[in-house]
C-alpha cells in the first residue's frame, strides 16, 4: 500500500461523510450552534497546524526518528514526503469537522431540531475563572517539561519532542480559553477520543505495510498492538490541539453555551449574559498577562534543564572531544583501493574472515541493521561514521543516480547500499571487472529493510563502473505482505 492509497482508505471515506453531515446541518443550524465563524474555524486551524508542524517534522526524518518506504510515497519537500504534508491538513479536517458533529448534539441542541447525545452537557461556568485557567494549565507545562527532559537520552528524544512541541500550545490554549473548554468538557472529550482511536488502528495498519516506519533507537519501546507509546501520544495531543483550537475559534462567535433558557434560567439574565465570555484573548489583558508568564516560565525553565542535561551528559561522557573522531571530508584511504582492474576471486567456501570498511552515518538505523546481516556472510567488518556520506561516495566513485545510505569497501570492490550478502559472496567468487555492486534507494524487505509483514519489493543488484555502465546482476522480490 502507497501511502496516497493510505490517505484514500483512510482518510477520504469519513472526510466524506463529516463534509456531507455537515451539509446536511443546513444554514441555519449551523449558525445557531456552531456560531456564524464554522466555515473559518477549520480552516484555519488546518493552515496553523500545517505551518507548526512542518519544521517539526522535517527535524524528525532528518533526524531519522521515523523513516518512510521511499517507494511508497509521490516525492518529498524537503526531508518529508508530499503525502505527509497532505496529512497535516486532513487530520485537522476530519478531527474539526468531528468537532462540529459533536457539538451540534451538544444538550440543548434539540431546540434546534438535533437529536442530542446522552451526556453531552454543558456545565455551569466556573466560579471561579481564573483559577480554572492556571490550574488547568499547569499539567500541560509540566508536561512540556518532561519532554525536554526526555530529549536528554536516545530512547526519549521522540516522546520527548512530542511533547515539548505540543504541551505548551495545549497549555496556552487553556489559558486563553479553559473556563468554556472546562464547561465542555464531555463535548471535548467525544471529539478527542473517536478521531484518535480512529487514527491509532490506521497508524497500526501504515506500520505493518511499511509505509512508515519508527525508529527503535529514539523510542522508549512499549508498542502495545505494534503502536510506539510515541505514536499514540502524538495523535491523542494532536488531536488536542486541534479540538481546542477549533473551540478557541467557535466559542466566541458562538450565542451562547447553555441550553436555551429553561425558566429558572430565564429569570435571571445575568447569568445568560455571562454566558457571553469574553474569550477573545484581546479582551482580556488578565490572559495575555497569564499566557507571557507562561511563555517565560517555560523557556526559562526548559533553557535551564537543557543545560543541566548537557552538563550532566558531558560530566558522564567526558569532554565532547573525546568522543569518536569523525574523519574530515576528503580523507577516504579506502578510495586508493578500489580499481576496476582484474583481481583475485575470494571462492565462496573461503573461509577466513574477509575484511570489510563501512561507511554509514552514525545516525543511520537501516545501515546497522545491513551490517548484522552482512557479518553473517563471513565479513569482519570495520565501521566508520561519517557526516558526510555524499563527500564519501564521490571520492569511492558511486554516482548520485545509483547510491543510497551506506557504502562498503571490500577487496578493492564499493559495495554500495542494501546489497544482500549471498549476491556479495557470488560476487567476490566471479570477481568481474567492474567498480562493485549496488541498491540503489532503499527497497522494502532488502536485508536491513526487513518490514514485520515479510513484504519485499521487487528490485534489482546492479554492477557499476566508473563510467556509469550498469548490468543488473541479481533480481529479488516481490514477496507480498503475508496475509495480504
Ligand atoms: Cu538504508
Ligand atoms: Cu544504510
Amino acid at each position: 500500500m502507497s501511502y496516497l492509497t493510505f490517505h484514500l482508505v483512510f482518510l477520504a471515506p469519513p472526510l466524506l461523510l463529516l463534509g456531507l453531515a455537515l451539509a446536511h446541518l443546513g444554514a441555519r443550524r449551523r449558525n445557531e450552534l456552531l456560531g456564524r465563524r464554522w466555515w473559518w474555524a477549520v480552516p484555519a486551524v488546518a493552515a496553523i497546524a500545517f505551518v507548526y508542524t512542518t519544521p517539526w517534522d522535517n527535524y524528525l526524518v532528518w533526524r531519522e526518528v521515523w523513516w518512510y518506504g521511499p517507494d511508497r510515497v509521490v516525492g518529498t519537500i524537503g526531508y518529508v514526503p508530499v503525502e505527509e504534508y497532505l496529512f497535516f491538513l486532513l487530520q485537522p479536517f476530519l478531527t474539526g469537522l468531528w468537532t462540529y458533529q459533536v457539538l451540534a448534539r451538544r444538550r440543548g441542541a434539540a431546540d434546534h431540531g438535533m437529536r442530542e447525545v446522552p451526556g453531552l452537557r454543558v456545565e455551569p461556568p466556573p466560579s471561579r475563572p481564573g483559577v480554572v485557567r492556571v490550574i488547568g494549565a499547569l499539567p500541560w507545562l509540566a508536561l512540556a517539561l518532561v519532554g525536554v527532559w526526555l530529549l536528554s537520552f536516545e530512547a526519549g528524544v521522540y516522546m520527548g519532542l512530542i511533547l515539548a512541541w505540543a504541551a505548551p500550545v495545549v497549555g496556552a490554549m487553556w489559558l486563553y480559553l479553559g473556563p468554556s473548554l472546562w464547561r465542555m468538557v464531555h463535548v471535548v472529550g467525544l471529539s478527542v477520543a473517536v478521531p484518535t482511536l480512529y487514527l491509532w488502528l490506521a497508524d497500526i495498519v501504515a506500520m505493518a505495510q511499511g509505509i512508515w516506519e519508527i525508529s527503535e533507537q529514539y523510542t522508549l519501546g512499549p508498542r502495545p498492538f505494534g503502536l510506539p507509546v510515541e505514536e499514540a501520544a502524538f495523535f491523542l495531543i494532536t488531536n488536542v490541539l486541534i479540538v481546542f483550537g477549533t473551540l478557541l475559534f467557535l466559542v466566541p462567535g458562538m450565542h451562547a453555551l447553555d441550553p436555551s433558557p429553561t425558566p429558572a434560567v430565564s429569570s435571571t439574565p445575568a447569568q445568560v449574559g455571562s454566558t457571553h465570555q469574553r474569550t477573545g484573548f484581546m479582551n482580556n489583558w488578565k490572559s495575555v498577562a497569564l499566557l507571557g508568564a507562561f511563555i517565560v516560565v517555560a523557556v526559562a525553565t526548559g533553557t535551564f534543564l537543557y543545560m543541566q542535561n548537557q552538563d550532566a551528559a558531558e560530566a558522564r561522557e567526558g569532554p565532547a572531544l573525546e568522543q569518536p573522531p569523525i574523519a574530515p571530508a576528503g580523507e577516504i584511504p579506502e578510495a586508493e583501493l578500489v580499481h576496476e582492474g582484474p583481481r583475485q576471486a575470494i571462492p565462496l567456501d573461503h573461509d577466513a574472515p574477509i575484511p570489510m570498511k563501512v561507511y554509514a552515518s552514525p545516525t543511520c538505523g537501516c545501515c546497522g541493521l545491513w551490517v548484522d546481516h552482512i557479518r553473517e556472510y563471513g565479513f569482519e567488518v570495520e565501521e566508520e561514521h561519517r557526516n558526510d556520506m555524499g563527500e564519501v561516495k564521490r571520492a569511492l566513485g558511486v554516482d548520485f543516480q545509483i547510491s543510497s545510505c551506506h557504502t562498503a569497501v571490500v577487496n578493492g570492490y564499493v559495495f554500495e547500499g542494501h546489497v544482500p550478502g549471498e549476491d556479495l559472496r557470488r560476487f567476490l567468487a566471479e570477481a568481474p571487472e567492474v567498480r562493485g555492486l549496488t541498491v540503489p534507494g532503499m527497497p522494502v524487505g532488502s536485508p536491513g529493510m526487513e518490514v514485520p509483514s515479510g513484504e519485499v519489493d521487487e528490485y534489482q543488484v546492479l554492477t557499476f563502473t566508473a563510467d556509469g555502465e550498469l548490468a543488473v546482476f541479481a533480481e529479488h522480490g516481490p514477496v507480498p505482505p503475508a496475509g495480504g
